[in-house]
């Protein structure tokens, strides 16, 4: 069983760290055979399971409802659950209950979405046992104030934004990062100021690890420019997953073609 500090020491020894994201317990036993790191429950399911428009829809019981089909289906894996919107923002208490909930049904760590603002969250959750993934960049719970899912940290201001909220996230205690849709430029940088693991989506090679969206990789609905199709040259679910994990450890995905300058 990996647990939080075997997959940091593996991240520090320059292990590319594999991610993806699943939501069933035929998926996740399909994954922790093709060798995944780690898997995270995360709340795309509202939009590629339930279908809706952005993530905000996603409750904690729909969160709690998927971990334990993912706990079921790969219980040696490494599983990180996020944290819905409006289970968490209000206060640290608040994210206390609800990251107690989604820990109750089989996760081992959180992902929250945010910088500063979530600083002391992080604290307050990681000093009571409950390791915390930070997550950076393109915000998807925060659409609305973004104003659509666009790149961000391209202004000279908005990289020192994220390079300045990614270590105090590290200070205040957080086990890794999600970095989403940031230059792959400013994700290195990122990467090589903090000591804890960075997991890029949309970020650039340079980062400790990748994450995609499991439908995304099979190619179903309509993927994102960073996203890749690794079921077209496989043979089955399985040969796609592990070559997707191959990609990863060599550092063959993601390439210029999937990344932002
Ligand atoms: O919900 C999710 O799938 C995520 C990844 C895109 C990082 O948060
Ligand atoms: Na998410």
């Amino acid at each position: 069983m990996t647990n939080l500090i075997t997959l940091q020491q593996r991240a520090q020894q320059g292990e590319k760290l594999a991610v993806l994201t699943c939501y069933d317990a035929s998926f996740a036993s399909l994954m922790a055979n093709a060798g995944v790191d780690a898997i995270l429950v995360g709340d795309s399911l509202g939009m590629v399971i339930q279908g809706q428009r952005s993530t905000l829809p996603v409750t904690l019981t729909d969160m709690v409802y998927h971990t334990r089909a993912v706990a079921a289906g790969a219980p040696d894996t490494f599983i990180i659950t996020d944290l819905p919107f409006g289970s968490y923002q209000a206060s640290p208490e608040q994210a206390l209950i609800s990251a107690s909930a989604l820990m109750s049904a089989g996760a081992h760590c959180v992902k929250l979405e945010g910088g500063a603002v979530m600083a002391s969250t992080v604290a307050f959750l990681t000093q009571r046992g409950i390791p915390v993934c930070g997550h950076l960049g393109l915000l998807p719970q925060s659409v609305n104030t973004l104003g659509g899912y666009k790149v961000q940290g391209k202004t000279d201001a908005a990289a020192q934004q994220l390079i300045a909220d990614a270590e105090l996230l590290a200070a205040s205690g957080a086990a890794m990062i999600v970095l989403e849709a940031i230059p792959a430029t400013l994700a290195a940088q990122i990467t090589s100021s903090i000591a804890i693991p960075t997991i890029g989506i949309g970020a650039g090679v340079d980062c400790n690890g990748q994450v995609l969206v499991l439908y995304d990789m099979l190619g179903l609905g309509k993927p994102p420019r960073f996203s890749h199709n690794f079921l077209q040259s496989a043979n089955s679910l399985h040969e796609a997953v592990t070559a997707y994990v191959d990609a990863v450890k060599t550092a063959n995905f993601p390439t210029e073609q999937h990344s932002f300058k």
